[in-house]
């Protein structure tokens, strides 16, 4: 074959096309088991960062499984408050994705603007070394101004007390939504509580809490420049918490403790 014709170009072409697609695809398959060990390292982080088991500094790949010794990981039926089994693989957006898994929400329930709904969420039950419950770690996710957040809620044994809030997943933009992840702002959240007269009604209020804001316990300063994020957090806690969320769970966590 002629050095410069065209079926040597093409012979070479083709050559270095299967090279690369067998690199690549060597490397997406070895490389597929440290993806899914990082995305569990980080999903546990932001579990016990939420929950306010630990600064994301203090977290080594051995402190989080050390510090995860005392979480167990729950499946709860929504509809009920059941306790069920659940797959330590369980993921919410794929069982969202499934008709089976997940059902619709009408417009008048789907406060979050979430769509679908899981049947079953995990929930995480953080224990002191004797095996009491100290924390109960929810996953919480819902639509803002250009996205949907994911985050847990943490709250204290009495299943009405905040412990922490944290997202872990936005496209909110930085400096305005994105001011979810600021710790000043988070840093409000320990000690507020979330229901009142069983109804929840935590939320998030323009122009900032003061000791003279009528129910400042239940209420967070809005971020700034961004009440339509805020507005979505509002949303999301408030459904999350209410009665097509874990409301029926938390009522009889609440009545069982
Ligand atoms: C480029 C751009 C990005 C914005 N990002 C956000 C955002 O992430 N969250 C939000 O609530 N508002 C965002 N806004 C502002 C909203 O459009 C809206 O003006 C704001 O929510 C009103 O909040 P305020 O009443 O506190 O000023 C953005 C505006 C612009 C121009």
């Amino acid at each position: 074959m002629h050095k410069d014709s065209v079926q040597r170009t093409l012979l070479v072409a083709f050559l270095l096309c299967v090279v690369c697609s067998i690199v690549v695809a060597t490397a997406a398959v070895s490389l597929a088991p440290v993806q899914q060990a990082n995305q569990l390292l980080d999903k546990r982080k932001n579990i016990l960062v939420a929950a306010g088991l630990a600064k994301p500094a203090d977290l080594t790949a051995e402190k989080v499984d050390e510090l995860f010794q005392n979480i167990e990981l729950k499946g709860v039926e929504l509809a009920t408050g059941e306790y069920v089994d659940i797959d330590p693989d369980y993921s919410i957006q794929e069982a969202a994705k499934d008709p089976e898994l997940s059902h619709k929400l009408s417009a008048e329930e789907d406060q979050a603007d979430i769509r679908r709904q899981p049947n079953v969420m995990p929930v995480y039950l953080a224990k002191t070394e004797d095996g009491q419950i100290d924390k109960i770690i929810l996953p919480v996710h819902g639509y803002g101004l250009w996205s949907t957040l994911y985050g847990f809620l943490a709250l204290e044994a009495d299943a009405n007390t905040v412990a922490g809030l944290g997202f872990y997943s936005h496209a909110e933009t930085p400096g305005l939504g994105g001011e979810v992840d600021n710790p000043k702002w988070k840093a409000q959240w320990p000690g507020k509580e979330v229901y009142k007269d069983g109804e929840p009604i935590v939320e998030l209020v323009k122009g900032g809490v003061s000791e003279q804001t009528p129910n400042a316990d239940y209420k967070v300063d809005a971020l700034s420049g961004a009440t339509l994020t805020s507005r979505g957090v509002t949303n999301l806690l408030q459904f999350w918490l209410g009665e097509d969320g874990y409301g029926p769970y938390l009522k009889k966590f609440r009545q069982e403790s």
